[in-house]
Parts: C-alpha cells; sequence; structure tokens
C-alpha cells in the first residue's frame, strides 16, 4: 500500500483534541500532517473574549499545523471571528456543518443547517468574499436523509471552498451504525470540489479499506481511532521503527498528558474525569483490560486514580493494534 502522498489529519474531537493534547500527542507520536480544532461558536464582537480563542494561539500551536473550526449561521458574526482569527495567523477556517447534536441542531447549526442548502449558500454568499483566510466545510450526508447531500453538493459547486471533509453519516444516525462508503462514492461523483474522507478509520484494514476504495482521495480524517490507538497515524504512513517498546511509549504519553491537564485544570474531579474520558477509548486496546480499566474509570480521587493508572501499565497488558 503507497501511503507517501497521503495527509493524515486529526480531526475535531471537542474534550479531546485540544491544544494540550495536540501538542503532546505530537511529542510523543507522528504521522499527522495537521489538526482541525474543535469548535469555536460565533457570537457577537462584543461576547468574543480572547480566552475563547486560546486553543488556537499559533505560539502554542507550533508543533502541529492547526486550523480553527468556526460553529455558526450568522454571517456578521462568522465573519467578525474568521477575520480575527486572520488576524492571529490563521489562513485556513472550517465550517462546521456536521455536528449532529440536537441541542445544536435545532438551533440551525451544525447539522441543523444540512436540510437548508438555500440558507447555506446565502451564508456562503456573504462569508466567502469578506474573510481572509480559505474556507473549508465539515459535512455530514445530511441531517435526517442521506439525500439531501445532492441539492448541498450542487450548491457547494457554485462556491470556492478548499475542500470537503465528508463523514458519510446523517446527522441523526451521531455515531451508530457504519459510515456508508457507497454514499461517499456518489458524493464525490457529483461535486467539483476536492474531498477529504473522515469516518471510522479505526486500524490499518479499515484505513486500507477506504485508500482502496477511493484512490482519488489523498486526504485522511481520523478522530477516534487515534484516541483508542495513538500510533496508528504513523502505522499507516509506515514511518521508521521507533524502538522503545510501545507500552513504554504510551506510559510515556499518559504521564506527560496528565502533568500538563495538572496544570490547566484547578480541581481533582475535572482533571480525573478528562483523563477518565481518554481511557474510555484507549483501555479496551488492551488484552484483557476489563477488570484494571473498570478500575481506573471508578477512581473518584486523584490519588486513586494515579495507584490505578499506576496497576494498569505495571500489568503489562499486550497492547493490541499491531503495526
Ligand atoms: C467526543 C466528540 C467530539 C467531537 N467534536 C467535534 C467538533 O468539535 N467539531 C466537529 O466538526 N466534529 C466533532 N466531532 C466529530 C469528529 O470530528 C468526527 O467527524 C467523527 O468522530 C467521525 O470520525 P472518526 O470515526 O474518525 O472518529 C466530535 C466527535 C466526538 C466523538
Amino acid at each position: 500500500m503507497k501511503t507517501n502522498n497521503i495527509t493524515i489529519i486529526l480531526a475535531p474531537l471537542q474534550g479531546f483534541t485540544d491544544v494540550t493534547f495536540r501538542n503532546t500527542w505530537a511529542r510523543h507520536f507522528f504521522g499527522i500532517d495537521e489538526a482541525i480544532a474543535p469548535f469555536i461558536s460565533t457570537m457577537g464582537q462584543q461576547r468574543l473574549k480572547p480566552t475563547r480563542l486560546k486553543d488556537v494561539a499559533p505560539e502554542d500551536n507550533q508543533q502541529l499545523l492547526v486550523i480553527p473550526q468556526i460553529l455558526g449561521n450568522v454571517s456578521t458574526d462568522f465573519i467578525f471571528l474568521a477575520q480575527r482569527l486572520y488576524e492571529m495567523g490563521h489562513k485556513r477556517i472550517n465550517w462546521n456543518l456536521g455536528c449532529p447534536h440536537s441541542k445544536i441542531a435545532n438551533k440551525h447549526r451544525g447539522s441543523g443547517l444540512l436540510p437548508y442548502p438555500e440558507k447555506i449558500n446565502e451564508l456562503l454568499g456573504q462569508i466567502i468574499p469578506n474573510i481572509s483566510a480559505s474556507l473549508s466545510v465539515k459535512i455530514r450526508l445530511g441531517r435526517r436523509a442521506k439525500d439531501e447531500i445532492y441539492p448541498l453538493l450542487t450548491m457547494f459547486d457554485r462556491h470556492s471552498l478548499e475542500e470537503i471533509i465528508l463523514h458519510p453519516r446523517t446527522g441523526i444516525q451521531m455515531y451508530q451504525g457504519t459510515s456508508d462508503h457507497d454514499a461517499f462514492e456518489k458524493a464525490i461523483q457529483s461535486s467539483c470540489h476536492t474531498f477529504t474522507y473522515n469516518g471510522d478509520i479505526i486500524d490499518l484494514p479499515s484505513f486500507k479499506r477506504v485508500r482502496d476504495r477511493f484512490p482519488s482521495i489523498s486526504r485522511f480524517m481520523i478522530g477516534r481511532g487515534i484516541l483508542s490507538n495513538p500510533f496508528l497515524a504513523e502505522d499507516i504512513k509506515e514511518t521508521p521503527k521507533n524502538s522503545t517498546p510501545r507500552i513504554n511509549r504510551l506510559k510515556g504519553f499518559h504521564d506527560e498528558l496528565f502533568g500538563e491537564y495538572e496544570k490547566i485544570f484547578s480541581g481533582p474531579a475535572h482533571l480525573t474525569s478528562r483523563m477518565k474520558g481518554f481511557w474510555n477509548h484507549l483501555g479496551p486496546s488492551f488484552h484483557e483490560s476489563r477488570k484494571p480499566l473498570k478500575e481506573i474509570l471508578k477512581s473518584t480521587s486523584l490519588p486513586a486514580y494515579t495507584d490505578r493508572v499506576e496497576a494498569f501499565f505495571d500489568q503489562n497488558l499486550e497492547f493490541l493494534p499491531t503495526p
């Protein structure tokens, strides 16, 4: 499998792939070329506080090229935020048109805008000429039905977009079922734009299936697959072997991530809950990890958490994903 001409993009995962994760990941692993940051919501000019832009501050994002993502449906607010990001140094912006959560979608944001191609058309017509950065969109097949994508693609053809990142599920599907490869194929055949594939690349075989099915695609976005196997991008890229045992590299990564979050989060509950989020993805990748993982997820104090993590690594469980 030739992989020297592919680009791997870290998916935005709110609550996971923030600047701390991105930098720490990049100090321990290889193979990701760029990252889209978790979304920043638009809001009126007066309400845009500098803390909301901290995650994408260029000075803190030296390890991985980061592309900010905007969630919103008001053109003036979008333009204001995009221009602020451009002034900070961001030449590329992504528009979130895929968020499936009903709280957001019911307000016609994220995937909630997909049933309204004319509204998106109007917004793009106002936004693109008035921002200095190039714009890409991250979409699903539709909000409720997979064929909502066709009028969207016809409409996107009228606009100058950097690319379309397509996660081939509907919004209401959330993460159920599988990514629909047939629908992805039909979509790329029905559009003049460049596409990035996103969805369910969790190991080498699932990557290979997508790669073989879509030879014209060279850009692949991976989210949960990196959380469950942080080596996945370097395995895909077949980067030169690092001789340190993988379990030691994972422990080093965990400890540094924990240390970095310890500096940021004020209370132990916040810190352990953030780390447990990662364990939910990483833990099941170890052979026979059910019991020790359950112990980590049950811990309610910092000493209990750190003791149980030490115990987990001491057991030298086999890390299942193989290169
Ligand atoms: C916890 C979580 C948070 C997410 N946050 C965002 C987000 O901020 N912006 C976005 O466009 N997509 C978000 N997504 C969707 C992912 O970027 C991605 O499209 C989805 O997980 C499918 O890719 P995967 O199968 O490689 O994980 C999120 C998904 C999850 C599970």
